[in-house]
């Protein structure tokens, strides 16, 4: 068991290197399983969602060789079409494995995937789609059994939600299959970019992405790309570490992002009062006084306000002046993180998809468990501001999608200590 120790009410001074985007290298490692010969990565992040990816791998038969943020897989020996429940349960992500095995083999075995407890999360997009595609699919207490005997066919599909995994998942099982597949309502996330772009340099033949619709042309095979493909920067992370700089106040450089990707995250925090500068591929936050409530934060898909930043910016709210209103509009149980944050204080009430913060003068530390990633993230920014010290267990959840984070706050100046009990 592990916590993170963070002593409050430093500010921060510095700058922070911004990570590989989690939600990019994910399918990114999927699509490997489609390749032939060797291909490399470069900027993946060192989290454990990558290593549980890279596990997955191994299992299918792949040689995967990393060395930091540089990845290697080969799937040239790989012979395997099924992934045991144990790693299937340790991320939402490997259901993307499905398409990806599909479209090698015509065939799988796998089960329902892990990931966060933010509600339902079902794959009944996933199943369909695949359906529509050719696969015969049954799903007896879990063990789901996939079987295209005739290979996966090229097809329509018009999404009733832009899911991003159902349209990775569509992306890989497309890519390979024979003829044209159109997705319409198609996810637009950069992640979805990230992934079009590694196909497309593995000789895929993709259209659309970004756009909404995409169109994708079956090809034989796809090989590696000539140069190590780099993963984008994760746009979550860069939004985290301003986060922190918005409590704790002080000025932060958040380097090496791709200030684009977070369009509808940065006014908002020029709405609360902070100073933001943004240039080139680096976002510099100053904070000086007390925030001021923001109009309301509705989370919606790209491009508009990610859910996955809910949290991360409910921390910094909870001391700003006035009264701020957040509506959740992607999953059904994403405020999980508000009790421990009413634990150091703050006045939130949360219900339904509605939660509504009242700012108070100051949060004081607390003991608290991280409820999931993004809301553990969110807790350590809610620590650095409030008075006291905290402890916040649960740092696995943190781990899965940040890399050094300790290390990381502590080169901006932030007390943040890992204990092992
Ligand atoms: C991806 O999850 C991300 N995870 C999530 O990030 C992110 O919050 C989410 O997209 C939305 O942007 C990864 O990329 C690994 P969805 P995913 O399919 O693919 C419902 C993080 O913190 N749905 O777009 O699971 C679903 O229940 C994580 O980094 C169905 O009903 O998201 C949810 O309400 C958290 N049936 C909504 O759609 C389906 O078959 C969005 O899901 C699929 C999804």
């Amino acid at each position: 068991m592990q916590k993170l120790v963070i002593e409050g009410g430093k500010p921060l001074f510095g700058e922070i290197i911004t990570q590989g985007a989690k939600n990019a290298v994910l399918p990114v490692l999927a699509a490997c399983v489609l390749c032939k010969g060797t291909v490399r990565l470069a900027n993946c992040p060192c989290i454990s969602d990558r290593y549980a990816s890279a596990r997955i791998l191994t299992a299918l038969g792949a040689r995967v060789t990393t060395e930091g943020s540089s990845v290697s897989v080969c799937c040239d020996d790989a012979d395997s079409p099924n992934i045991d429940s144990a790693l299937m349960k340790s991320m939402r992500s490997s259901i993307i494995f499905m398409g990806a095995l599909l479209g090698r083999y015509g065939k799988c075995t796998l089960s329902c995937p892990g990931g966060c407890n933010l509600g339902p999360r079902p794959i009944d997009m996933h199943i369909a789609a695949m359906k529509r595609m050719g696969a015969e699919i049954t799903d007896e207490h879990g063990a789901i059994s996939c079987n295209a005997p005739k290979g996966l066919t090229g097809c329509r599909h018009s999404l009733s939600f832009p899911s991003v995994g159902t349209t990775e998942n569509i992306m890989l099982a497309a890519v390979c299959a024979e003829g044209e597949t159109v997705i319409s309502n198609a996810a637009r996330e950069p992640e979805i970019c990230c992934l079009a772009d590694f196909l497309r340099a593995c000789g895929a033949k993709i259209s659309g992405d970004g756009s909404g619709r995409i169109v994708i042309e079956g090809v034989r095979e796809l090989y590696p790309p000539k140069d190590p493909f780099e993963i984008i920067p994760d746009r979550i992370a860069a939004a985290t570490w301003l986060s922190c700089a918005a409590c704790a106040g002080g000025e932060l450089l958040v380097r090496n992002c791709n200030p684009a990707h977070l369009e509808a995250v940065i006014p908002i925090f020029e709405q609360t009062g902070c100073r933001i500068r943004v240039f080139g591929t680096n976002i510099y936050i100053h904070r000086r006084e007390r925030l001021t409530a923001p109009e309301t934060i509705r989370t919606t898909v790209y491009p508009g306000f990610p859910t996955d930043a809910q949290a991360i910016i409910m921390a910094p709210l909870c001391t700003a002046r006035g009264t701020s209103v957040f509506v959740e509009n992607i999953f059904e149980n994403r405020y999980r993180h508000t009790e421990a944050m009413r634990s150091m204080g703050a006045d939130i009430r949360a219900e339904g998809k509605v939660a509504v913060v009242t700012g108070v003068p100051a949060l004081h530390g607390t003991v608290a468990e991280a409820p999931d990633l993004r809301g553990g993230a969110a807790l350590v920014c809610a620590a650095l501001g409030a008075e006291g010290t905290s402890e916040i267990y649960g740092v696995n959840y943190i781990d899965r999608g940040y890399e050094d984070t300790e290390r990381l706050l502590c080169s901006a100046g932030a007390d943040v200590k890992r204990i092992s009990e």
